[in-house]
């Protein structure tokens, strides 16, 4: 990676984050150069690729450009992987993967192209170094990305390695927890900043309101990991790295309103804590065991969340009914003023809420459609 010439940088992200992932970028001062459904794509430089890998909330990886070619078959693509100065980028040491993504008549198999690559580029370090690295499935280490698309081909350092929505902080998942960027995405779509107070009924391991208090106040989000994909690449600036890691930890001393987290289980409150410890932001948050409808509302208004269960066992959804038609009745009696938010898989459940929703904005857990259903829960009457 060069650290200061500007370069192609893919940002992947999961369906339906796109959007966010925009709003993050243009926030950072990037202008986009192209978006859709799987990803954002920038210029930037190698130092940016740190900073992005240390900030970005709803993105998976952030993708380095290396090459961009034509190519019709894979003997063309192992030739010309193969004349790549790779021994310069990788030490026989490291250990690498290849993933692809394949939408060529060239070849029908993803495996395959990744395979040719995972060959043009060990046959070449072997050949100029005599030594090769290891290769296989891990990510941790060092990642590369094919995109095969008719003709054409894009070759790509992954310099986040594992996805970034990982952020080590989830020691304890508990049941049904939301990826970290699907919950930071569910945030950003609230509009929360941090100004009015968070309340998250039915919180297990606690992602959403973890989310919400490192938005909130501002914090870089990949400070807890150790590991990126581009500290693997020979070269490797540990000292610009140092540096960019000590900028973004200054970051987040922003005073924001008290985030409240409940949920019935005791199991589940003890899992969130010890998250949000981890997380650095158990300070930010109020827990309690109870029952949803006992959650303490505080009285300004402000934006109240639930991710309940769905049920996706065949009558399981039924026995919900009654928790949604709750959900319902809690926001109307107890959250005058506040913005409503619910977060299910299930729209004939959503309908059992009987409030008008305003918007219903489409996410993906995991293959699973999801609607995030938005309510306008006035206080008194309005004009
Ligand atoms: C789908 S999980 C929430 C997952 C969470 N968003 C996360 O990322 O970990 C639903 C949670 O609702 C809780 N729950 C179910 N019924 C409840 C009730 N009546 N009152 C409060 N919490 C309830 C469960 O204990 C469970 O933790």
């Amino acid at each position: 990676m060069d650290l200061q010439k500007q370069n192609t940088i893919l940002v992947t992200c999961g369906p339906g984050l796109a959007e966010y992932l925009e709003a993050e970028l243009v926030d950072l001062g990037f202008n986009i150069e192209s978006s859709h459904a799987g990803g954002v794509t920038i210029k930037g430089t190698g130092a940016d690729v740190m900073m992005l890998n240390l900030r970005l909330r709803t993105a998976y990886n952030v993708l380095y450009l290396l090459n961009e070619f034509r190519c019709s078959d894979a003997k063309q693509l192992y030739k010309i992987v193969n004349t790549m100065p790779w021994e310069g980028m990788i030490s026989p040491d490291e250990y690498l993967s290849v993933v692809s993504r394949v939408k060529t008549p060239a070849i029908d198999n993803s495996m395959f192209a990744s395979m040719k690559v995972k060959d043009a580029i060990v046959d070449r370090i072997s050949a100029k170094l005599g030594e090769r690295p290891d290769s296989g499935s891990e990510r941790d280490c060092l990642v590369y990305n094919l995109y095969w698309r008719g003709d054409r081909c894009w070759l790509y350092l992954n310099t986040s390695g594992l996805k970034l929505s990982d952020r080590s902080y989830r020691k304890m998942p508990y049941k049904a927890p939301l990826r970290e960027s699907l919950a930071a995405g569910i945030v950003m779509a609230t509009g929360y900043d941090g100004s009015v107070p968070f309340v998250n009924p039915m919180c297990g391991s606690g992602t959403l309101a973890i989310e919400a208090a490192l938005i909130g106040a501002g914090r870089a989000c990949g400070l807890l990991r150790s590991n990126f994909g581009f500290m693997h690449e020979l070269g490797f600036d540990k000292e610009k790295w140092v540096e960019i890691r000590r900028e973004a930890s200054k970051l987040g001393g922003k005073d924001i309103k008290r985030i409240v987290a409940t949920d019935i289980s005791v199991d589940a409150i003890r899992c969130a804590q010890k998250n949000a410890m981890t997380a650095g932001v158990q300070h930010l948050i109020d827990f309690k065991v109870c029952d949803y409808s006992e959650t303490p509302v505080p009285e300004e208004g402000g934006i109240v969340v639930f991710n309940p269960e769905y049920g996706m066992r065949l009558g399981d959804a039924d026995k919900l009914e009654p928790l949604y038609e709750g959900m319902g009745d809690f926001m109307k009696q107890c959250c005058a003023g506040y913005m409503g938010y619910i977060f299910t898989g299930n729209m004939q459940l959503g309908k059992k809420v009987g409030l008008r929703a305003k918007r219903r904005l489409v996410f993906f857990n995991g293959d699973i459609e999801c609607r995030l259903l938005t309510y306008e829960l006035y206080s008194g009457s309005r004009e």
